[in-house]
């Protein structure tokens, strides 16, 4: 959830059947089975390459949090992160820039660790980027000590609620109104988000990853 004063402009999605991106209160949910001819089953990349973000991504990844969620500082669990100072994770095909995973180490205790901002630009979505950023910053968090890893999304994001949980997160808490009050901080009466829905509340999930075993 955005802190500057820049009217917020949702992030999108990427339709799978067109391949369009859409604005965020057009996207609409269709169930599949996970059969290939379905597109249930997309073709995914493999291996996908994770690393250590630069100054150089530092600056895409601002504008790209500027883009999707109007803003550079990401509220999350009652605190303010700005993406100037987050260490950050990205995933680049062919040059481009396809996801970024910014996160919080030591939140918000010693052996915790948060994602501050997830985003995996609309033409790369449903392609495994996203798996393969939760398992880097995995990779980062277990040396470090940490035993499990926090996200928050807010309830209209259907889309990332399912994959937060697909890669083995739990809801641990509801803020109810939490992302309403941020939203009217920042002089909007009301904002809605996939779907249409509107955005009130902030879902807390919590991932424990002492287990090597894989989720998916
Ligand atoms: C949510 C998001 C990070 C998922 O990343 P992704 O790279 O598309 O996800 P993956 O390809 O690794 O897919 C993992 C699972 O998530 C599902 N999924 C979630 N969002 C999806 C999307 N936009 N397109 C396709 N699949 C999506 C997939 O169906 C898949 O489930 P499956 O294993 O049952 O097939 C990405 O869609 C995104 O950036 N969304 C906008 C910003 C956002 O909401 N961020 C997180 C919440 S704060």
């Amino acid at each position: 959830m955005p802190s500057e004063k820049a009217k917020p402009a949702r992030p999108i999605y990427h339709c799978t059947i067109c391949g369009e991106a859409m604005p965020w209160a057009g996207g609409r949910l269709r169930l599949i089975c996970d059969n290939v001819a379905c597109h249930g089953e997309r073709p995914r990349p493999s291996p996908i390459e994770v690393r250590e973000g630069d100054e150089h991504d530092r600056l895409a990844l601002m504008n790209v949090s500027r883009r999707f969620f109007g803003s550079s500082h990401i509220h999350a669990f009652d605190e303010v992160f700005p993406l100037a100072r987050t260490p950050f994770l990205v995933v680049e095909f062919s040059g481009e820039r396809a996801g970024y995973m910014a996160y919080a180490l030591n939140f918000p205790e010693n052996d915790e660790a948060a994602v501050v901002l997830l985003v995996v630009q609309p033409g790369f979505q449903g392609r495994g980027v996203g798996t393969a950023l939760q398992g880097a910053l995995e990779a980062v968090c277990r040396p470090k000590g940490v035993t499990q890893i926090r996200v928050s999304s807010t309830n209209d994001n259907i889309p990332g609620l399912y994959f937060y949980q697909r890669v083995g997160y739990v809801v641990d808490g509801i803020t109810l109104g939490a992302a309403a009050q941020v939203i009217a901080e920042h002089g909007e009466v009301e904002a809605f988000g996939f779907g249409g829905i509107p955005i009130r509340d902030e879902i807390q999930l919590i991932k424990k990853i002492g287990s090597l075993e894989p989720t998916i």
